[in-house]
């Protein structure tokens, strides 16, 4: 066995991972609308796994359309798109490497709802708009909080039928569970709302059902907020679910069978504390058209990004909350904080790139490995550097977040024209190659 502690397998009770680096979520446009999966998504994926990840966590992958943030995600809600998740799955495993699906849901947090939910509303914990842009909701009933443990379920069997290594709930950034877990958000008074207990019910209630379809030796792990911190963002608001609350949430996810924790933080996606680093301007100003008629405000705030006056507004307060924490591990003090009180394994998220920082975190008993998004797809083959000794790439990920604020409108890829030296063309020409391959056949 390697010395590197980077590579040394990690042990779940169902699942074994070579390495100690997952491939985080990275949700995008590249499926069909209705929710059927691509080549592009199997080739996209696939460059992780030739680049060394131990496994990759899927994307955004919604039980139900109502659920979707945009269209074009591929959707684990009927048994038909069994056969597109079980042809990801090989191909992925062809390179020694796992795979987990997250399973997931939008709540009001939906940013381009598409024509399937033209006339309908988001469901949500409670009926109010979101801070942000707006967007419109509907408290779920009690039933249909059950239907949609049911939809998780089902999601889960279709998962593990499909031939892949496990699940994880998306309890993040927003999404949502965190809808219903954030005191923010949900004013309920049955005994769904209130008590933190009660806030905590639907995610726990999933659990269950989850293990009961797909298995409770099934691996199953739960991405979940340490802390909001919405109130950093907009002061005038609540404060959504505090560090200590989130630590018993993990105390009750431990004791229900969960395998692993995977530790985030922020209120919405995204926040300004992840993905950490840049919020390029010009590029909302670009790509943001597309989620002007979501919400109530959006015309507000997405002419609010042409303007060069009003757009220096918006990035004044939105850098102001990221004062004090780093890019690099933005979030690795709380995932500690999680892993002293609880004995499964911790996953942190949050700008990791720097091999020597990643040894020295899981070393330093921060977490027992870390997930990286962006650093990846700027450098799918990250983990074989670091294994060959390179502290980091030669032309790393500047966490620009060019690739998030794009993902509105254009396929997943790098869009830091500076790692091309400058050559929009080539740029362009990377981001492509995803649609090189011949079409996916179930
Ligand atoms: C383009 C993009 C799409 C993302 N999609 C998802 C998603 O579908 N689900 C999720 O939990 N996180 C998603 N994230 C967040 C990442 O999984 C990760 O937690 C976050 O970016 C911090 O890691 P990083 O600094 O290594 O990028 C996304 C991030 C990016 C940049
Ligand atoms: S656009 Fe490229 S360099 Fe910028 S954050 Fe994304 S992957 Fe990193």
């Amino acid at each position: 066995m390697s010395t590197d502690i980077l590579f040394h397998p990690i042990v779940f009770p169902h699942l074994t991972v070579k390495n100690r680096i997952f491939r985080s979520s990275i949700a995008g446009r590249i499926d069909n609308y209705d929710g059927s999966g691509t080549q592009a998504r199997i080739t996209w994926e696939e460059k992780f796994a030739k680049g060394g990840v131990g496994a990759i966590v899927s994307s955004f992958v919604p039980v139900h359309v109502r659920g979707r943030v945009q269209p074009n995600y591929a959707m684990i809600d009927n048994d038909d798109k069994i056969p597109f998740w079980t042809a990801l799955g090989n191909a992925v495993h062809r390179h020694d490497c796992k795979f987990i699906l997250q399973l997931s849901h939008s709540g009001r947090q939906r940013d381009i709802p598409g024509v399937e939910n033209l006339m309908n509303k988001a469901l949500s914990a409670s009926g109010t708009t979101d801070t942000f842009h707006g967007l419109l909701c509907e408290e779920l009933t009690a039933e249909g909080i059950r239907g949609l443990v049911k939809m998780f379920g089902d999601g889960a069997r279709r998962a593990r039928t499909a031939g892949l290594d496990g699940l994880e709930i998306h309890a993040s950034h927003g999404y949502l569970f965190t809808q219903f877990l954030s005191p923010a958000i949900n004013r309920r008074r049955d005994e769904y709302g209130g008590s933190l207990e009660n806030r905590a019910r639907f995610l726990m209630e999933t659990v269950a059902e989850i293990q009961r379809c797909a298995g409770r030796d099934f691996h199953l792990q739960v991405k979940i907020n340490a802390m909001d911190f919405n109130d950093a963002l907009w002061p005038w608001q609540a404060k959504g679910t505090t560090l200590d609350e989130s630590v018993q949430v993990c105390q009750w996810l431990e004791a229900a069978g969960v395998h692993a924790l995977h530790i985030s933080v922020g209120s919405i996606f995204p926040h300004p504390l992840l993905p950490p680093g840049g919020f390029p301007g010009d590029e909302l100003d670009w790509w943001y058209g597309h989620l002007i008629s979501s919400g109530t405000r959006g015309y507000l705030n997405y002419s609010a990004f042409h303007f060069r006056l009003t757009r220096a507004v918006f990035l004044y307060l939105w850098n102001r909350t990221k004062k004090g924490h780093p890019v690099e591990g933005v979030s690795r003090e709380l995932a500690r904080a999680v892993k002293e009180k609880v004995s499964i394994p911790v996953i942190s998220t949050g700008g990791y790139q720097r091999g020597s920082f990643i040894r020295e975190t899981i070393g330093g008993g921060y977490c027992d490995a870390v997930s990286i998004a962006r650093s990846l797809i700027a450098n799918n083959n990250l983990p074989r550097m670091l294994e060959e000794g390179r502290d980091l790439p030669e032309k790393p990920c500047s966490y620009c977040n060019r690739c998030l604020v794009n993902v509105v409108a254009n396929p997943l890829g790098c869009y830091d024209v500076r790692r091309f030296g400058g050559d929009h063309d080539a740029m362009v020409r990377e981001v492509m190659t995803v649609f090189s391959e011949p079409g996916f056949r179930s």
